[in-house]
């Protein structure tokens, strides 16, 4: 937005160097104070928790419950597993109003980029800890909230000040004040139409 707004070069170059410091006090401070504590990911202790289906793909953002279980992840079929440990993997915790698993999983013929758009696709994921929701920032379905335990989410937020989300996108939480702040990418342009 400021570089649209900035007038001229001159205008362009200013924002682009207080975007740049921007980036560079967001960007080097944490990883030079973690770069302190830690020296390194030690790869012997990471571990991968594959998808069990081949067509199930995309998990984007994710997070841990309050008692720590999960991780929980958002897949391009429109719903949000559980990692349940090794002997059940992962497990469908919750799914937007349209989902079905009919409608929705993914064939050679049907690619999840077809009905993403009516099925959902999970984006930003956050729980609230003092309560259990979890809220999921839906691509297309808006602001979604799921009850503890899971299930079907209710959509709460479709549009701001009249205008309609197109994708959003992330979400957080104080969980000392509970306010839930997300993000909408694009006023414009909704994910099916970004090239990813
Ligand atoms: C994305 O937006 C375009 C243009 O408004 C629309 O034609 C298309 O149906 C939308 N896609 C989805 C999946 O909602």
């Amino acid at each position: 937005k400021q570089i649209d707004m900035a007038s001229g070069t001159r205008g362009v170059a200013a924002a682009t160097i207080s975007l740049a410091v921007l980036l560079l006090v967001f960007c080097f401070s944490p990883s030079t104070a973690a770069a302190a504590a830690v020296p390194s990911i030690d790869a012997t202790r990471t571990r991968h928790l594959p998808l069990r289906h081949g067509l199930l793909r995309g998990p984007e953002s994710v997070a841990f419950d309050a008692k720590g279980n999960g991780p929980y992840s958002g897949v391009s079929d429109g719903r949000v597993l559980k990692w349940n440990g090794d002997a059940l993997g992962w497990t469908t915790y919750s799914y937007s109003p349209d989902y079905s698993s009919e409608a929705c999983t993914a064939s050679l013929l049907r690619p999840e980029t077809a009905t993403e758009g009516h099925c959902g696709r999970p984006l930003g994921l956050r729980f609230h800890l003092k309560s259990g929701y979890l809220y999921v920032a839906d691509a297309y379905k808006g602001l979604m909230r799921v009850a503890p335990g899971g299930g079907e989410a209710t959509v709460l937020v479709t549009e701001v000040d009249g205008v309609p989300l197109r994708f959003t996108n992330g979400v957080d939480i104080d969980q000392v004040t509970g306010e839930v702040c997300f993000m909408d990418s694009s006023r414009n342009y909704n994910r099916s139409q970004h090239e990813m």
